[in-house]
């Protein structure tokens, strides 16, 4: 009731404004989150999930690209969350698309987005990753989505990823490999058979390097993926995914079809939100069926997650954690106590 009021003020003004006016006050108001835990401490212990030793306290977390450099990590482990993805983090600071990039659809409760990774670069996020933590709860768990600078060449996008890795590889409890976000030229690409072959090995080379070189324990890798696959593509993917020893695959992305929409609106970038709910399950169905003999191999399901109904289907679905964005700007960040009670 509250957050609606806040709501229809909010919504009165730009939404990349809105977004930076919060975040300015959540940065204010740091020193102040540990005394909001009691209020959002109703069931989030319950229901863990473990994977490959890394232990999850409930089954919902906060997307990547709402706190692409970890300025308010504190929160998000103030209001209940299981983790956060920070990110999508580049080798390089870069601003990102030109302004306005960012859409709301308030009748059909969506977003459309082409902010293109505007990031501070891996170096700073490392520093934030270091400051949160000494104020974080030890469960909570912050997860790094790692993507391409966008004047790096599709052929060496490996290398950017690499440079991700090996920079934050201490302070990620684990990692996402991005190649599915609509607003990098290419990058989709990276989805297909051989480019992602070539990817994978680079990056899981990486990772065995670090973990030898530093004696390191070996990080979770998963692999974010988009909604706009057809059954053989997100099978061609799930088995290389499995191949190469990743842990796991997050479906999805936001979309680039526009299908249904009440709002009329011609922007270009990715469909978030509502509108997605559908092809994100259906994508996570399918992963599911192709993963149901696995016990190590978790799927995370992300897209149109606005209430406790939204996050059983997840379930229902097949996802073993589930993340919203979305969701968040519409429900408030009392979502998790609509959730998880
Ligand atoms: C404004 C905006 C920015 C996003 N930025 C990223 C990003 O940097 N990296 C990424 O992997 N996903 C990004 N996403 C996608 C979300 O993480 C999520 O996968 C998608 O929005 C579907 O979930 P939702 O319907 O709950 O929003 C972004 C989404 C939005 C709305």
């Amino acid at each position: 009731m509250i957050y609606r009021l806040i709501r229809s003020i909010l919504f009165l003004f730009n939404p990349e404004t809105v977004h930076n006016f919060v975040f300015w006050i959540l940065r204010f108001l740091k020193w102040s989150f540990p005394m909001l835990r009691p209020f959002f401490s109703f069931n989030e212990v319950s229901n863990e999930f473990t994977i490959n030793g890394l232990k999850f306290r409930n089954r919902l977390g906060v997307a990547a690209g709402l706190d692409k450099d970890g300025e308010v990590i504190e929160f998000w482990d103030a209001v209940g969350f299981s983790h956060v993805e920070v990110g999508t983090v580049t080798p390089l600071p870069q601003p990102g698309n030109p302004k306005p990039r960012l859409f709301r659809l308030v009748k059909d409760e969506g977003i459309i987005n082409r902010m293109g990774f505007n990031n501070k670069g891996a170096e700073k996020l490392k520093k934030k990753i270091r400051e949160a933590k000494k104020r974080i709860r030890k469960d909570f768990i912050i997860g790094v989505n790692i993507g391409k600078n966008k004047d790096t060449p599709l052929e060496k996008a490996f290398e950017d990823y690499a440079i991700c890795l090996e920079t934050l590889y201490e302070e990620a409890d684990y990692f996402t490999i991005n190649i599915s976000s609509p607003n990098t030229e290419g990058l989709r690409t990276l989805q297909e058979e051989e480019n992602l072959n070539t990817l994978l090995f680079e990056i899981i080379m990486k990772r065995n390097e670090i973990v030898k070189d530093k004696k390191l324990p070996e990080k979770n890798i998963f692999l974010k993926i988009a909604p706009d696959l057809n059954e053989e593509e997100i099978k061609k993917i799930y088995e290389t995914a499995v191949n190469y020893g990743l842990n796991g695959i997050i479906a999805t992305n936001t979309t680039i079809t526009r299908d249904n929409l009440k709002t009329v609106i011609d922007e270009t970038g990715g469909l978030s939100g509502k509108p997605i709910k559908t092809l994100s399950d259906s994508v996570l169905k399918t992963l599911s069926t192709l993963n149901q003999d696995r016990k190590d191999f978790v799927l995370i399901g992300a897209g149109g997650v606005f209430s406790k109904s939204d996050y059983k289907d997840k379930m229902i679905s097949g996802s073993d954690l589930v993340q919203v964005y979305t969701g968040i700007i519409y429900e408030g960040f009392g979502i998790t106590r609509k959730i998880l009670k």
